[in-house]
């Protein structure tokens, strides 16, 4: 029996096929490569040694996903799917809405009609908008503020309600904080398209002369030195919560949240001198404007996952910087043409 991973090629996605992997799980991805490559399948065998079965297909065509559950047993699946830059998303939001809840409503009908009742779901710290404190509980109000968080939000309740008509799901849906860093082997990391939105991958083409410095988006926050505060956590930890997950899945029924995050807040000026420290110089940034919509901190209480999943981060900030700052090198043009 397999785990279906959609969007397998994608950043998270690829991380956690590798830990499947390791663990000896039969995996198979769908994903339709619009913001991933097909050489990350190669790269994938590279570091595991093992064949993992890719269906290029789209969330979008039902026909594509009936097509992996009518040639494979599909036991569980980790749905990674989905567009997730929060700007495109207020630029484009019949496209999110359409791609993300579309998808996931063509992914679930289909794992009905194979009796396939396990999921677990990328969610994101972003459900939780402004939180009144921090760390922030899975218990804490939820709203959202762009329409990629909206479909998150959607998408969670649409779940929910899934599990309310039919008492055989097991529904898994993680919330993830500030997913940094990449496998260690510098085979595969993080690739996004054109100028990078996040902190992470724009210091690391900072730290390797691509720009010439990090813009920092304000420093008259309320944190200990002015400037935005996260809970960033190694991809590699993140994806073996996901092994958690699906391990109980497999043992209960329901809805259930996890935050996973460190539970450790960094602001960006912390980031940028512990990624001065893994590359060896200094990395130039200026102050800006604050960034529209941005918050002051944003960090999990991570209790949770670890009491009921046995989940907890391993890795801390200097192996996310060593990690992401070898990828960058080996790869200064991700996985290119
Ligand atoms: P990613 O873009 O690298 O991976 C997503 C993958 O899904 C891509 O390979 C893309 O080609 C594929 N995809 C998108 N729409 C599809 C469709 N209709 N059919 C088939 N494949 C499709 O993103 P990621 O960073 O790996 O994120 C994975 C998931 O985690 C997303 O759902 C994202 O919203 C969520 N998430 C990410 C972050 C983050 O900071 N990276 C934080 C919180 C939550
Ligand atoms: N920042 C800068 N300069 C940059 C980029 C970011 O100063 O060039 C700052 C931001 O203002 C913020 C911090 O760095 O204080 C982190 O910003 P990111 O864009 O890296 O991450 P966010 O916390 O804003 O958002 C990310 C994902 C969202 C997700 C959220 C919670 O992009 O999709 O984490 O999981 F919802």
């Amino acid at each position: 029996m397999a785990i279906l991973v959609t969007g397998g090629t994608g950043y998270i996605g690829s991380h956690t096929v590798v830990e499947l992997l390791k663990d000896d799980r039969e995996v198979i991805i769908i994903d339709n490569l619009c913001n991933s490559k097909e050489c990350v399948i190669d790269r994938i065998k590279d570091i595991t040694g093992k064949n993992v079965k890719f269906y290029k297909g789209d969330l979008l065509n039902i026909d594509d996903i009936e097509k992996v559950f009518a040639e494979n047993k599909i036991d569980s699946v980790i749905h990674f799917a989905g567009l997730k830059a929060v700007g495109e998303s207020v630029a484009k939001p019949i496209w999110y809405y359409h791609n993300n809840i579309t998808g996931t409503l063509n992914l679930c009908n289909i794992m009905s009609k194979y009796g396939c009742k396990k999921i677990v779901f990328s969610s994101s710290a972003t459900v939780y908008g402004k939180p009144k404190s921090v760390p922030i509980s899975e218990d804490f109000p939820l709203s959202t503020t762009n329409p990629y968080g909206e479909t998150k939000l959607m998408i969670e309740r649409i779940l929910s309600d899934i599990y309310v008509s039919d008492k055989e799901w097991s529904i898994c849906i993680l919330r993830y904080f500030n997913p940094i860093g990449a496998h260690e082997t510098g085979l595969i990391g993080e690739d996004p398209k054109g100028v990078p939105n996040n902190l992470l991958p724009y210091v690391a083409r900072v730290a390797f002369g691509q720009y010439d410095h990090v813009n920092v988006f304000g420093n008259d926050y309320s944190t200990h030195d002015g400037t935005g505060v996260r809970d960033y956590i190694h991809v590699v930890d993140l994806a073996i919560a996901h092994l958690k997950a699906i391990d109980r899945t497999n043992i209960v029924t329901g809805v259930e949240h996890f935050n996973i995050g460190t539970g450790v807040g960094y602001s960006v000026l912390d980031i940028i001198h512990a990624y001065e420290k893994a590359v060896g110089h200094e990395i130039k940034y200026e102050i800006c404007e604050r960034r529209p919509g941005d918050i002051d901190e944003c960090y999990a209480n991570p209790e949770k996952a670890r009491h009921i999943l046995g989940w907890e981060a391993k890795f801390d900030i200097e192996k996310m910087c060593k990690d992401s700052a070898n990828w960058q090198k080996r790869n200064p043009n991700g996985y290119g043409d």
